[in-house]
């Protein structure tokens, strides 16, 4: 995982240590465990068996949206499900063409490669994906200077399954050689619940249905949110409670991470109470934002605003960002009269 994906906030979506256990045991395996998505899993249900039915592999898969809302479990799943491997790999990680080169010649008949963040492959090691993923084959540069020559190496056939947090940011002609394209939606709190119910039976600690029914409204619309902030309630719940989570132990929780009703938690509220107070409400550039809160312009696009968006509270216009009446209203500030 890179740097820029750690951020520490319980409601940050961005991945931490603590996540790669957990996530390992709270991942679902199967596709019928698979929660929510229903448009992205029932089509790619057919799909799969499709492919199956007919011997070949899946066609190439392109999963886009914030993080932690399930795309690299889904991956695992989609070679679960074709009874094929799965070799996971990322943009930044793929160096030099001959790096890809390698990870494409040692793959298995039909498998499935992932490459997380791959809006970050640089562009020479892209230009090796455009005929593995079209041909299966790879050109390869025998020799140097006026003898130089190419060569065509077949290799499988695989299921390329790319995952961005920016769609816009990918190329074109690699966006164009993915047979299919998934959008990930953030989660409603219904699904949420039904996640975090089956995440404490994994973890093997009861919650009343009221308690887990908070812990979903706070979770971001987020999967991994959600299974953070079930970890942290269980911990209060252990320390100051009975170890059963019921809905007294979630508000201390909640209380005790500065997470209020709708989720926010602190940065999201600077961010806000910035556009508000230094700003008159907006419009603001997001570079300017950037600055003053001191995060990256890719964090607050890619993990504050999805959420903010979807809850009316802040909105993305062509000058910049505005908040609404109803963010004023949620942080209980009195709107700007001019
Ligand atoms: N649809 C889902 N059903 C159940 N759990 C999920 C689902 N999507 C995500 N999760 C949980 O959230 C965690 C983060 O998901 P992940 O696939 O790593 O997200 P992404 O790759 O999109 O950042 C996983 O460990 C898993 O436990
Ligand atoms: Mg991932």
């Amino acid at each position: 995982m890179m740097d820029s994906d750690r951020y520490d906030h319980i409601t940050g979506a961005g991945y931490t240590d603590e996540d790669e256990d957990i996530e390992v045991s709270l991942r679902p395996k199967r596709l019928q465990d698979y929660i929510g998505q229903s448009t992205v899993k029932k089509n790619l249900g057919v799909y799969i068996e499709a492919a199956k039915q007919r011997g070949e592999p899946l066609d190439h898969v392109l999963f886009y949206g914030p993080p932690g809302l399930g795309k690299t479990t889904l991956a695992g799943i989609i070679a679960n499900e074709m009874g094929v491997d799965l070799r996971i790999t990322s943009g930044p990680a793929i160096g030099r063409a001959g790096d890809l080169a390698a990870i494409l010649t040692n793959l298995g008949e039909n498998d499935v490669l992932f490459i997380d963040e791959i809006h970050r492959l640089n562009r020479s090691v892209e230009e090796v994906l455009y005929s593995a993923m079209e041909d299966y084959a790879i050109d390869i540069v025998i020799g140097k200077g006026p003898s130089a020559r190419s060569l065509r190496l077949d290799i499988p056939k695989f299921t390329l399954i790319g995952a961005t947090t920016r769609v816009g940011s990918l190329s074109a002609p690699l966006r164009d050689r993915f047979g299919v394209i998934c959008k990930f939606e953030l989660y409603n709190t219904k699904d949420l619940s039904t996640i975090i119910s089956r995440s404490s039976g994994i973890l093997g600690v009861d919650a009343d249905e009221d308690a887990v029914r908070e812990m979903a409204m706070r979770s971001r619309g987020t999967p991994r949110v959600a299974n953070r902030l079930l970890k942290r309630v269980r911990d209060f719940s252990q320390v100051e409670g009975s170890g059963r989570i019921d809905t007294a132990i979630a508000e201390r929780t909640f209380e005790a991470l500065g997470v209020d009703k709708l989720g926010l938690e602190g940065g999201d509220r600077d961010i806000l109470k910035l556009i508000i107070e230094r700003f008159h409400g907006g419009p603001v550039g997001i570079d300017t934002i950037a600055a003053a809160v001191g995060e990256e312009r890719v964090t607050i696009e890619d993990v504050y605003e999805p959420y903010l968006i979807q809850l009316g509270l802040l909105n993305r216009t062509p000058k910049g960002r505005t908040v609404t009446d109803l963010t004023y209203k949620h942080l209980g500030l009195a709107p700007d009269e001019d």
